[in-house]
């Protein structure tokens, strides 16, 4: 089995693709797509169909189900292949590094480059961490669907994240800069750094205010981390807050909790290097609404 997306999209040939496009429109109706109708819907003849599956499902794209009868689904590896050759085909992506730069729970993230020569990270989420998964909106759209639960819940996660960044860079707050999404991947730039746990000295008042600020902007615009941690801030020249897929938004019953929780981190860490970090003021703010627009986003989102 292929380990790298990388590798992965490489063993694949144009007409592997196109069958396996097929296979993902058939999941609609589906959660095994029958062998006979990908055959049906292909424009290619039956053995080369036949053989394209066979080298799909060896390399890990597919799963098999034979009873009662012989269906085909897509892994999640085979969802990556799929974003990943959209992103490049609308040139968001030139290359992708070999292997991962980064292993959580709750995603794979890539280093990578676009075809203007820009650096980026490319994050293909695993899990559906965000807080909207739970909202009647997202059950009801998705209800018809829910052999595909996993699909929507990593996809629901990379809109999340891509709708957090655009707002909280657009609004000056320190997070790469969001290029484009696909499916569950997003596509942000690079950032040079270390993550903050890992640092030992350094100008830890400086890195506080950078995080206060970025959080700040990200308050007043309606949205709260939800998982602040020394795990999830970069630190370079400047220091950026990364990893928003969660983000709560502060119309949210449980708000101040989320809120309460991401500055305990927070203040914990800063409390060790000598840094205090004033909450009053932080939590001092006007918010907007940001689950009615993010919920604009999923109703335009046809998520198949
Ligand atoms: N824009 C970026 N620039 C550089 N490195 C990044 C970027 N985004 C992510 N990374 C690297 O990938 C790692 C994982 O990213 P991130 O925190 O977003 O996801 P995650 O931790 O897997 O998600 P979760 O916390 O839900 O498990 C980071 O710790 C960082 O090393
Ligand atoms: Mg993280």
């Amino acid at each position: 089995m292929i380990k790298s997306v990388v590798e992965a999209y490489r063993s694949l040939e144009k007409r592997d693709l196109q069958i396996l496009r097929i296979i993902e429109a058939g999941h609609r109706r589906h959660e095994f797509v029958p062998e006979e109708l990908i055959a049906r819907w292909a424009r290619y003849r039956r053995e080369e169909v036949l053989d394209s599956i066979k080298r799909l499902h060896y390399h890990g794209f597919l799963r098999r189900n034979v009873a009662p009868y012989r269906g085909w689904k897509i892994t999640a590896l085979g969802y990556d292949v799929l974003a990943l050759h959209t992103l490049r085909m609308q040139r968001k992506i030139l290359r992708l590094s070999p292997t991962p730069i980064g292993v959580g729970k709750e995603s794979v993230v890539y280093a990578g480059e676009t075809p203007s020569g820009f650096k980026i990270a490319v994050k293909f989420h695993r899990g559906g961490v965000s807080a909207f998964r739970y909202e009647e909106l997202f059950r009801s759209r998705v209800a018809k669907f829910s052999h595909l639960e996993d699909v929507f819940n990593t996809r629901l996660s990379a809109v999340a994240e891509f709708f957090a960044l655009s707002k909280i860079f657009e609004g000056g707050g320190l997070v790469p800069e969001p290029i484009a999404h696909n499916r569950h991947v997003v596509v942000m730039s690079y950032i040079e750094g270390v993550e903050l746990y890992k640092l030992s000295d350094g100008d830890f008042k400086k890195i506080a205010d950078d995080v206060l600020h970025t959080i700040k902007v990200a308050l007043s615009l309606g949205i709260i981390h939800g998982d602040l941690s020394p795990y999830n801030v970069l630190v370079g020249k400047r220091s950026f807050v990364i990893d928003w897929p969660q983000w709560v938004p502060t119309s949210h019953p449980e708000a101040r909790r989320y809120l309460q929780r991401d500055f305990a981190n927070l203040s914990a860490f800063f409390k060790k290097c000598g840094v205090e970090i004033p909450l009053e003021e932080a939590l001092d703010i006007r918010y907007i609404d940001s689950a009615r627009e993010f919920f604009k986003e999923i109703n335009k989102m046809w998520f198949l």
